[in-house]
């Protein structure tokens, strides 16, 4: 399986930030070939982002979507507008947009429906908070996110991608152990096996939740790992750089 290793820039970065960014990373990447890489900048930068990596094997995300193609939705973006900016992925239910924004496991399959039937690959986050662990409810909050999520489309979930994103570990500089993380991605493959049928051999299962250039590796070792989803590190190129040749 190709690891994908993500940058989520999240609501940083002007759009001469993220040009002044893309154009030093891309060459430090141009040898890059045994992963996929890329970078969800901010939705006033993805126009300038999307030129700047035309030609590159760098793929365009984006951090969110509404799941209508067009209409009275003040403030949302639809698949058509990112399709016509040649985004690839979208992240969805990412845990800022559950608990900051109020954004419920309906809402988020909606989005994943309209992804799919648009050609966008979902990258849908799930992940429990410090509570729920403590409470010993870790894997049935992970199950019923997923569940949910992919609701009505358990056959496509070999064209997604899913990130395990532990709420308590996000931008908190407090990783999961390798042990935890792989506990819940092993959890996370058994799922969408039984879920898919077979269909999940290409969904990868990414780690998220203060990836850095210190703990990549470790994280990465363990066999369910698939790659990460990187927020606070991946604003700087050369640490996003090392996550990835780490990987
Ligand atoms: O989507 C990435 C994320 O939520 C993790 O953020 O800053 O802990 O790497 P961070």
């Amino acid at each position: 399986m190709r690891y994908l290793i993500a940058a989520n820039w999240k609501m940083n970065k002007t759009v001469a930030e993220s040009v002044e960014y893309i154009e030093k990373f891309k060459p430090m990447v141009e040898d890059i070939h045994q992963v996929d890489i890329m970078i969800a900048p901010s939705f006033t930068a993805l126009s300038s982002v999307s030129l700047e990596l035309n030609n590159t094997k760098i793929k365009l995300g984006a951090q969110n979507m509404y799941h209508v193609d067009r209409g009275a939705f003040t403030g949302e973006i639809s698949p058509i507008m990112l399709k016509e900016l040649n985004v690839e992925y979208v992240i969805l239910g990412h845990s800022e947009r559950r608990h900051i924004f109020g954004e419920k496991d309906e809402l988020i399959n909606k989005k994943v429906i309209s992804a799919l039937e648009y050609g966008i690959r979902p990258i849908v986050c799930v992940g429990e908070t410090l509570e729920e662990r403590e409470l010993g409810i870790t894997l049935n909050v992970v199950e019923r996110q997923i569940k949910m999520a992919f609701a009505g489309v358990y056959p496509d979930i070999g064209l997604c991608d899913i990130a395990y994103e532990p709420v308590w570990a996000i931008g908190t500089g407090k990783n999961a152990t390798k042990e935890q993380a792989q506990e819940v991605h092993h959890f996370i493959r058994t799922l969408i096996n039984e879920l898919s049928k077979g269909n999940d051999e290409t969904t990868r299962i990414l780690y998220g939740g203060s990836v850095n250039e210190n703990n990549a590796k470790d994280l990465i070792s363990q066999k369910n790992v698939d790659g990460f989803l990187v927020g606070t590190a991946s604003l700087d190129p050369e640490k996003f750089y090392k996550i990835i040749t780490h990987s």
